[in-house]
């Protein structure tokens, strides 16, 4: 069992909000992913001696951090991704926080940064929302994305953990985060470049890996694609996920199928409701190695009938083709797939309450 939150919250509220007005027009407008943000933040401190303390929920605002601070100059930096939906009675809904709450603190352990307890990641959320509720959207599809992340705040050039960090949540109203919505996207398959290495840092959520992901992804850019898909570090031939979502394959026989947690693969949790969902359906489900060759001769072949990726912020999104490069497969123009388009309409009818929680994933934070 989690212990009980804890720690006591100062509440600072902004002196320069803005109006009622301007936040409808921001909600009303194209809200994209990550370009607005909320009027407040959770700021929580830790050091070696104290631990976790002096919490508080202040304006959104830039932070104060000593040119030395270790996380500028070696990258002991951490983060989470989870959303609040709002229901049609109003009411404010997280998915799954104990998940994301213990996916921090492995994240952590692996970057050798505190762990924050699980029962605190989620009230840190609920601190926000009690003062940003009017920020959570009610259009279809949309959420207010938080964005929970930790840094090492000591002042300190010698290379070991740090023994000052804090902890942050920022909010932000979300749309879709491709341009086109729910549409397919392009893929580009990385085969020169990992994401992550054997023993590395691939299974956590740290910016590190997205740092190593961005010249591959500037090159699927190139490529008219929308993310890369990364092959295994070591024998560059097994798929492991793209460079912010897990992917899954569909087959004609009706079996769904994504690769096995290899050490280098972030353990989504979108993934892992997804993989619960398909079970609920009879779907026969698979967690193995699959080989790039296995998707491109699939899709070929029409045996793989549908390839989708998922996340928090990507919620379900079809994939229609793959490219590398000296080869294309897919049709980008084909519809989604109609698998990929039941599980994702479960999944949001779950987390927007329009259908019962009956795996108890969804918690009241408002
Ligand atoms: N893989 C990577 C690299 C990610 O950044 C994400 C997003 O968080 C995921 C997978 C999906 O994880 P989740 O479903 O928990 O959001
Ligand atoms: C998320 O889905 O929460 C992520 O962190 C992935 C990133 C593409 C925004």
């Amino acid at each position: 069992m989690n212990a009980a939150a804890s720690l006591a919250y100062r509440v600072a509220l902004s002196d320069h909000p803005r109006s009622a007005d301007q936040r409808a027009a921001i909600l009303a407008g194209e809200l994209g992913f990550g370009k607005h943000f909320t009027d407040h933040m959770v700021a929580i401190q830790w050091d070696k001696a104290t631990g976790w303390h002096d919490a508080q929920v202040c304006a959104y605002g830039p932070l104060a951090l000593d040119p030395a601070a270790a996380v500028l100059h070696y990258g002991q930096e951490i983060f989470e991704g989870i959303k609040a939906y709002r229901h049609a009675d109003g009411s404010i809904w997280t998915f799954r926080p104990d998940a994301n709450g213990a996916r921090l603190q492995r994240s952590a352990a692996r970057l050798a940064l505190p762990q924050l307890p699980v029962a605190e990641f989620t009230e840190s959320l609920r601190q926000l929302v009690a003062v940003d509720h009017a920020w959570v959207p009610s259009a279809p599809e949309s959420s207010l994305y938080f964005r929970p992340f930790m840094i090492a705040t000591e002042a300190f050039l010698g290379v070991r953990p740090a023994q000052g960090a804090a902890y942050y949540v920022i909010a932000s109203p979300a749309g879709a985060y491709f341009a086109k919505g729910v549409a397919p996207v392009s893929i580009w398959l990385s085969e020169d470049f990992a994401r992550a290495a054997k023993g590395g840092t691939g299974a956590a959520k740290c910016g590190g890996n997205y740092a190593a992901s961005l010249l591959p992804q500037q090159d699927a850019y190139a490529q008219g694609c929308s993310q890369v898909l990364f092959l295994d570090p070591v024998e560059g031939k097994y798929i492991e996920e793209l460079g912010g979502m897990n992917v899954f394959l569909v087959c004609r026989d009706g079996r769904i199928v994504t690769p096995a947690l290899s050490g280098s693969i972030l353990e989504g949790i979108t993934r892992a409701s997804i993989l619960q969902l398909a079970r609920d359906r009879g779907m026969t489900v698979e967690e193995r190695k699959v080989s790039i060759d296995e998707w491109k001769s699939g899709v070929a072949s029409g045996e793989i009938t549908e390839v989708f990726a998922c996340g928090t912020a990507a919620v379900v999104t079809p994939i229609g083709a793959l490219k590398g490069k000296d080869f294309a497969v897919g049709d980008i123009n084909a519809p989604a797939g109609e698998v990929t388009m039941a599980l994702r309409r479960e999944l949001t009818d779950i987390q927007y309450g329009r259908m019962p929680d009956r795996h108890g994933w969804m918690v009241k934070l408002a």
